[in-house]
């Protein structure tokens, strides 16, 4: 299978892309390698895959649609998983517009050129964020997403709803998968686990949005990558799919473990919650069991085991002796 994947180079695009090369597929991963966080540390998460031949990078912005036609017409893709996104909540406030921009507009351009490329399967990396201020939970695929409270969450339901226009044009097999609060080793600096793993290890003070009571449903990075392969194999038509552990976890509960592992204490900073974020997330998973066989294996305990024990081997020098 060949497989093109956009923002192949990011934190679940690096383990999507090993995880296909293992199982023999070509990866043709496309990455602008923004300064969203270091591109540094986006090069070192695809190095193992550069060392393969079933692997080529190709340096570009899939607002570039000429460059971008170019990577469809050299590889000729069967399938295409897009995860190239401007990520995070907050920052999606202060600079909507470029969200809107890459979110939606990037989106276009990749199913523009499936349709043109004529791609089969098509997986989109969509987010809880889509479900806003919802109060039912557990979050349910059937639950109203009308009001995302954030632009970076109205730029995702805006690219899921494009999907299903594409589907129903064309007849392209669309899975947009709603992944919650992905996290494991080479995490997203700018997330919670990673963020508080380094600041702890390191001493240093963090900052806490609310009380340190707000919920997020952490799922961990090998099992949602189970999930994403295993819509690539299916030719679904066009469904929405939660993807999360299916458990609620504390920010404090999450400290805590983050001070276990890393034996050390959390020095804390409350700070009043932040416009854009929610209080609880929370991911109904029986679909994505049904039609992918998702079944998330991985306890927060032993996920924030696996990711301090990767920190660690990258920063010996912070480890508590
Ligand atoms: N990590 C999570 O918890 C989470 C939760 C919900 C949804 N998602 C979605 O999953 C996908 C992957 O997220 P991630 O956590 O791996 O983020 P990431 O930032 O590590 O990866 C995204 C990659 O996309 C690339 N990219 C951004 N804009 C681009 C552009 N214009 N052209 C080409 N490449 C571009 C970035 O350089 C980056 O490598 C994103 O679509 C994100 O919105 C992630």
């Amino acid at each position: 299978m060949k497989v093109l994947i956009t923002g192949g180079a990011g934190f679940i695009g690096s383990h999507l892309s090993e995880k296909l090369i293992e199982q023999g597929d070509d990866v043709i991963c496309v990455d602008n390698l923004n300064d969203y966080y270091s591109p540094e540390t986006k090069k070192e998460n695809i190095s193992a895959c550069l060392k393969s031949k079933k692997f080529r990078l190709h340096k570009e912005d899939i607002l570039n649609l000429p460059a971008m036609d170019r990577v469809f017409d050299e590889h000729k893709p069967e399938k295409v998983v897009h995860m190239a996104s401007r990520v995070g909540v907050r920052p999606s406030l202060k600079e909507p517009a470029l969200y809107a921009d890459v979110n939606i507009k990037g989106t276009v351009h990749i199913l523009e050129l499936a349709r043109k490329y004529k791609i089969r399967n098509i997986v989109f990396a969509s987010s809880s964020s889509v479900y806003g201020g919802n109060k039912k939970i557990p979050f349910s695929e059937e639950d109203k997403t009308d009001k995302p409270i954030s632009p970076y969450g109205a730029s995702k339901k805006a690219a899921e709803l494009l999907c299903h226009s594409y589907h129903s044009l064309y007849g392209t097999s669309i899975s947009c998968l709603r992944f919650f609060t992905v996290y494991g080793e080479r995490g997203r600096p700018d997330m919670a686990p990673y963020k508080f793993t380094k600041l702890i290890s390191e001493g240093k003070e963090i900052e806490v949005y609310g009380n340190g009571r707000t919920k997020r449903d952490y799922t961990y990075i090998k099992d949602i990558i189970q999930g994403v392969a295993a819509a690539l194999e299916k030719d679904l038509g066009y469904e929405v799919i939660n993807l999360g552990n299916s458990s609620t976890i504390e920010l404090q509960h999450l400290i805590s473990l983050i001070e276990k592992e890393t034996g050390k204490k959390a020095k804390i900073k409350y700070s009043p919650m932040q416009a854009g974020d929610v209080p609880e997330t929370y991911a109904e998973i029986s679909k994505a069991k049904r039609l992918l066989g998702f079944t998330p294996k991985t306890k927060i305990e032993a996920g924030i085991k696996k990711l301090v024990e990767w920190y660690n081997d990258k920063h010996p020098d912070t480890r508590i002796q």
